[in-house]
């Protein structure tokens, strides 16, 4: 008796366990899908925006437990782990280091949860691996192509702006993180749209600054001691290292008294408009935050529900069954409010 009393019992717990990783009928009688979403790290301006608008887009639809994996990717593994044991019915990943997207991808597979990864897109082979592992990003080249246009085409009406007179644009580059898809697709592309409006280039430095602004700021002061006044233009593949190099020109006396240095970033953050409106950045371009974080929330929670992602029941276009791009869009002085998040 005992022990078929016990086998009721376990049986009792088992029923709970599987109700809960449907999604319906929770133990506490909540419906709504949970969604785990672990972001690469919590201390970084633009996943900040994206992080607000998946909380904002999530409301009354799904319960997102959102985690921060501090840069690292065995803590980002960890955290990865837990949400399989808690049994989430749908994974949103914004890999630390995206060649390990792979290891993600095994472990949800195994344990049958969908996944979409998000900003930092894993190698095409990893996407391959499974047909419930979804992306959800912008095209790295465009925001380059964008950017560069900016630089470009304030070369061509600015005949100043060529400061020897060379007729080459003399410039430096403050790259985001190495092998980031962003960093490296939007440091060739910014400079290939300038050579492509017929506009010569000579580099004169590059290096990263990983997204900060801090360092941003001590790469350019660097540049700066080395070139000093032969710098025709700096190209940030983000606003806060662009502001960052801002700050270090603000230090060399630019931005008053006529003195002037054309600096584009990527973001169309909150304090990179500002900067837009005082006139010391020149321009930079729309990562869509909002939209991302929509897409996000919209296409985990389908999977979730166990359904299948289309343009109706998700609200964007899906390409080759995995891939939700979200467009950029060049912003300037001229049309500030575009970038209204
Ligand atoms: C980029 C963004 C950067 C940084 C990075 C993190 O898309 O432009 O500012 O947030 O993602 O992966």
């Amino acid at each position: 008796m005992k022990k078929a009393l016990s086998i009721l019992a376990t049986g009792a717990l088992l029923a709970t366990a599987v109700g809960c990783s449907s999604g319906s009928g929770n133990a506490d009688g909540n419906e709504k899908p949970q969604i785990g979403v672990a972001i690469y790290k919590f201390d970084d301006t633009f996943m900040s925006g994206v992080r607000n608008a998946i909380t904002k887009a999530a409301d009354g639809k799904a319960e997102v437990d959102i985690v921060d994996s501090q840069n690292a990717q065995p803590t980002q593994n960890e955290k990865v782990d837990l949400f399989i044991t808690k049994k989430m019915n749908a994974l949103a990943i914004n890999p630390v280091d995206r060649t390990a997207a792979g290891v993600i991808i095994n472990k949800a597979k195994t344990a049958n949860i969908p996944v979409v990864f998000l900003n930092r897109e894993p190698l095409a082979d990893d996407m391959k691996k499974w047909d419930k592992v979804y992306y959800v990003g912008a095209k790295a080249e465009e925001s380059g192509t964008l950017s560069g246009e900016i630089i470009a085409e304030y070369f061509k009406t600015h005949p100043e702006a060529d400061k020897n007179g060379d007729g080459v644009l003399q410039y430096v580059m403050l790259k985001g993180e190495p092998g980031h898809q962003d960093a490296e697709l939007r440091t060739k592309a910014s400079i290939e749209a300038v050579q492509n409006a017929g506009i010569k280039v000579e580099k004169l430095a590059e290096d990263t600054a990983m997204w900060d602004r801090v360092k941003g700021q001590e790469k350019m002061a660097a540049f700066l001691a080395a070139h000093n006044d032969k710098i025709e233009a700096v190209f940030a593949n983000n606003d806060d290292m662009a502001l960052g190099a801002i700050e270090a020109l603000k230090a060399k006396g630019y931005f008053k008294d006529n003195k002037f240095l054309p600096v584009v970033g990527v973001d169309a953050t909150a304090p990179a408009i500002q900067a837009l409106k005082e006139g010391t950045l020149l321009g930079t371009v729309l990562n869509d935050a909002k939209n991302q974080g929509i897409a996000t929330v919209n296409l985990a929670t389908v999977l979730a529900k166990g359904e299948k992602p289309t343009k109706e029941n998700v609200g964007y276009d899906i390409t080759d069954e995995k891939y939700i791009w979200i467009p950029y869009k060049k912003i300037t002085k001229d049309n500030l409010n575009d970038a209204t998040q």
